[in-house]
Formats: structure tokens, C-alpha cells, sequence
């Protein structure tokens, strides 16, 4: 079976584009399946540095296609300048991409509501989007009657379709939108975008039929999963493994491999909810030596120790077969390091990730302590060459998520990465849950 899938584990961030990019070697489709503008995706090969916002990770190898399905929500000026800005480095787009016809379009009122709405929960906590205008155009896309796809632009409709959501829109939101400037530039946009646009989901069914390899890039994180996730503090997209279907359209059983995702600790950009987060010299320690400022916004990331329970929560979700640890190196220099591996609710022990956020903020997590390790792990290609203490620590993780760990990542270069050929520890999969849940 052809599909491999790369899925973040935790709140985003966990180094997806930099597994994404070392796994097209292997794959001949690379393909965005949710999200938008939102995702800022790291690539780092020699010397140079690359940011990926809707364009799959995968752009930066020749002979493969890079697909943006329907599942994506699309600002076209994102995309314009993200092609813009990688031809002229040299990066062939043309024959490349594929950008679906499907994909809903991120319009100004979208960027306007989301900077008006993201403080108006109830409780007051704002959800700290990323200002890209992602949940409205979700919340379009599903409430149908104010919703444009890509496919539309092309359409001698969209003139009136468009005049009569511009004017409902500035009835709703009480701001005046210029018509007829966001036609002409809608119009320009779509002809710049004209070579790219197709129906990505046929082609997606035919080449996952005709036995091609494909990679599905996760977007976000599974704890950001609009259903599954810390809700309401998630993004409006299914980020999780569960939303490699719905935004691809290619069916599960098309899905060979699934690789989940964390970092050797745990970060979160926005509110909501971080059991494990260390407000104190600890977060800041990791926030400096892992340059913990989001790709997207260049807020400071919120950081704190490794949770298993919502690691191995999100992994079972995600249907994940093995696992990607990043940032490993970022760890070094701490004598101890913490795991969590239950919450205590209530004075009651919990392994199971509770589904309401408010038992999620009131979550103290019992830590399992692991001596650390003061060697640099930059240099290190092998995993025997790793520390015994930094082994031991990787051991834990796969023991607690169930699933072996298959790659370790020591630094953000393509080449700072340590492949585990044999994994260190290989699980029966499906394997019984460890620790058994208390609450079960
Ligand atoms: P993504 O959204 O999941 O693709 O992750 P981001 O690119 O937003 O954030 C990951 C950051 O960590 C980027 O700045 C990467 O260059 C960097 N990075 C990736 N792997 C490693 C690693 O193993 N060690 C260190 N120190 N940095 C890494
Ligand atoms: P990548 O793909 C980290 C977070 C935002 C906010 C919440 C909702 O780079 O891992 P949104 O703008 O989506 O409505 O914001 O989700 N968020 C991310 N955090 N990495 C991301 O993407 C994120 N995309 C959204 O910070 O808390
Ligand atoms: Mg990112």
C-alpha cells in the first residue's frame, strides 16, 4: 500500500517539515491535507533555511508532485508569495504543484473576523489564533451559503456570487469591503494560481490506485484537532491522523504507514490548557536552547516537560505505527528529566486524556524522573552513539506511547538525524495499553 502520513502529535510545531522533506526522497506525491497559512513548516539542508506555509515540505526535491488538496483552507496572496518567494530561490514550482479546486478561500472578512472574535470566548481566554483568518473560512466552508472555493473564481458567476457575499458579509460584520477592488484582485490572483488548479482528489484516487507512494504532511498538531483536540483551544481543521481522509479524499485503507510526531518535550503557541508547562527557569531553558518562537507569529512558545498521556492519547488517535522524536538535543544540560505519565484529577489518578478541557486544566501531572545527560547531541549520527541516559529517555517514550521510536532528530539540519535500524525497542502493534488506566 502506497500512503505514508506524517502526523504531529502535541500542540504543532514538532518538526513535521523537517521529517516531511527527508521522507520525499522516498515518495513521489507529497500532499497538504488540512490547515492553511496557519502551519509554518522549518526545512534546514545545507546551510540554508526554508519556511513552508501551504506549500507541502516536499517542494524542495525535484520529481515529486506537491498536492494542496480541498481540505486546506487557501489565501491566495499566502500561496502567491510562498511560490513567489521559493522560484526565486531557485525552487522549481511549475509541473510541481497541484492546488485543489476544491480548496476553500481565505477572503479580507475572514482575517477581519478572526482578529475580531479570538478574544470573545466565554471565560474571556482568547484562543490565540494565528490571524490568518482560518476559522472563519472553516466556519464558511460548513455553513455553506457565504463560502467561495478556488474552483469558483473561475466561474462567470463569481462576480455576482462574490458582490452578494461581500454585501452580506459587510452587513454581518458592519465594515465596508471594496467590491470591486476585491474582484480585480481576485481575478489576478486566479489567473496566477490557473496553471496550478485541478481536482486534486481524483488525481490523489488514481495515484494511490496505480500503487504510487505517497506522503501525507500533517499540518498542526492532534491536540489542535478540532474534535479531538483541547477544544475550544484547537484549530477548525481535523490536524489529526483522523483528517487524512476527509481532506484528501483518499480512503483510510489507502494508509500504510503512519508516523507520529512529538518533540522530546512538549511546547504550545496560543491558550488553552498545558498541563506539563513549565512557567518557570525550567520553560525558559528549552525556549532558549530550542529557539522556541513560533515559525508563523514569532510569539514565544509556551514550554514544558514531555506528556505522555497526551502523547500516547493522540498517537492511538492518529493510528500511529512509530515514532519521530525532535529536538532531542535541545534536552542536554538538565541533570533530571521529567515525564509525565498521569494526571491527577481530583485526587483521582488518571492515564486516560480526559475530553472536557476543564478536567484538562485542572490536570497536575505525576512525573516519572530520568537522569539526564550534559553531552551535546549535535554531532551524533548513530543511536548507539547516543548517551545511555538520552536511550533511556527515548526507551521511556515508546515504552509509555506504545509504539518503537524509528528517528531521532538532534538538530534541525537534514543530516542531524539518526534513523533506528533495528528500532531500539519494537512493540507488538496493536500492542495492550501501558500503563494499564487507572480509570478504566
Ligand atoms: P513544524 O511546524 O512541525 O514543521 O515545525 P516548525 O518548523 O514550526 O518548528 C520546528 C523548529 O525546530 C524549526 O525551527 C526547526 O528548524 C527546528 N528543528 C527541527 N528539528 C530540530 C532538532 O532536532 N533540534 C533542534 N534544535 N531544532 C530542530
Ligand atoms: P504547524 O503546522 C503551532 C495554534 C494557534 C492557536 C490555535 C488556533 O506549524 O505545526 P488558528 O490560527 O489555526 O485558528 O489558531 O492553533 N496553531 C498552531 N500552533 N503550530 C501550528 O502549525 C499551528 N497552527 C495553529 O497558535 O493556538
Ligand atoms: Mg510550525
Amino acid at each position: 500500500m502506497p500512503g505514508t502520513c506524517v502526523v504531529g502529535l502535541q500542540w504543532g510545531d514538532e518538526a513535521k517539515g523537517k521529517l516531511v522533506d527527508i521522507l520525499t526522497e522516498q515518495h513521489e506525491i507529497v500532499v497538504r491535507y488540512a490547515g492553511g497559512a496557519n502551519a509554518g513548516h522549518t526545512v534546514v539542508s545545507d546551510g540554508q533555511t526554508w519556511k513552508l506555509s501551504l506549500i507541502p515540505s516536499g517542494i524542495l526535491r525535484n520529481g515529486v508532485a506537491c498536492v494542496v488538496t480541498g481540505g486546506v483552507v487557501l489565501d491566495p496572496a499566502a500561496v502567491i508569495k510562498e511560490i513567489d518567494g521559493l522560484e526565486s530561490r531557485g525552487v522549481t514550482i511549475a509541473g510541481k504543484l497541484l492546488v485543489s479546486d476544491r480548496a476553500h478561500v481565505v477572503f479580507p472578512w475572514h482575517v477581519a473576523e478572526d482578529k475580531l472574535l479570538d478574544g470573545s470566548l466565554s471565560g474571556g481566554e482568547p484562543i490565540g489564533t494565528t490571524g490568518r483568518g482560518i476559522g472563519p473560512c472553516y466556519r464558511d466552508k460548513v455553513g455553506r451559503s457565504l463560502a467561495i472555493r478556488l474552483g469558483d473564481l473561475y466561474r462567470p458567476e463569481f462576480p455576482a456570487q462574490l458582490a452578494h457575499i461581500t454585501a452580506l458579509k459587510a452587513k454581518l460584520l458592519g465594515v465596508e469591503f471594496d467590491v470591486a477592488a476585491i474582484r480585480e484582485q481576485y481575478r489576478q490572483y486566479a489567473e496566477r494560481l490557473r496553471p496550478f488548479v485541478c481536482d486534486t482528489t481524483s488525481y490523489l484516487l488514481d495515484a494511490v490506485e496505480a500503487g504510487r507512494k505517497v506522503l501525507f504532511e500533517g499540518a498542526q498538531g492532534a491536540l489542535l484537532d478540532v474534535d479531538h483536540g483541547t477544544y475550544p483551544f484547537v484549530t477548525s481543521s481535523n490536524s489529526s491522523g483522523v483528517g487524512i481522509s476527509n481532506g484528501s479524499g483518499v480512503p483510510g485503507r489507502w494508509i500504510e504507514r503512519v508516523i507520529g510526531v512529538v518533540k522530546a518535550y512538549s511546547t504550545r503557541v496560543g491558550g488553552g490548557p498545558m498541563p506539563t508547562e513549565q512557567d518557570n527557569a525550567v520553560g525558559q531553558r528549552i525556549r532558549d536552547r530550542g529557539n522556541e518562537y513560533g515559525t508563523v507569529t514569532r510569539r514565544p512558545r509556551r514550554c514544558g516537560w514531555f506528556d505522555a498521556v497526551a502523547a500516547r492519547y493522540t498517537a492511538r488517535l492518529s493510528g500511529v505505527d512509530e515514532l519521530a522524536v525532535m529536538l532531542l538535543d535541545v534536552l542536554s544540560g538538565f541533570d533530571e528529566l521529567a515525564i509525565c505519565s498521569a494526571y491527577m484529577i481530583d485526587g483521582r489518578r488518571v492515564t486516560q486524556f480526559p475530553s472536557h478541557i476543564d478536567d484538562v486544566k485542572r490536570a497536575e501531572p505525576v512525573y516519572e524522573m530520568l537522569p539526564g545527560w550534559h553531552e551535546e547531541l549535535t554531532g551524533v549520527r548513530r543511536y548507539d552513539d547516543l548517551p545511555e541516559n538520552a536511550r533511556r529517555y527515548l526507551a521511556r517514550i515508546g515504552e509509555l506511547l506504545g509504539r518503537p521510536v524509528t528517528v531521532v532528530s538532534v538538530g534541525p539540519d537534514r543530516a542531524q538525524t539518526i534513523f533506528c535500524d533495528p528500532a531500539p525497542k519494537r512493540h507488538p502493534w496493536p500492542r495492550p495499553q501501558h500503563p494499564a488506566p487507572a480509570n478504566a
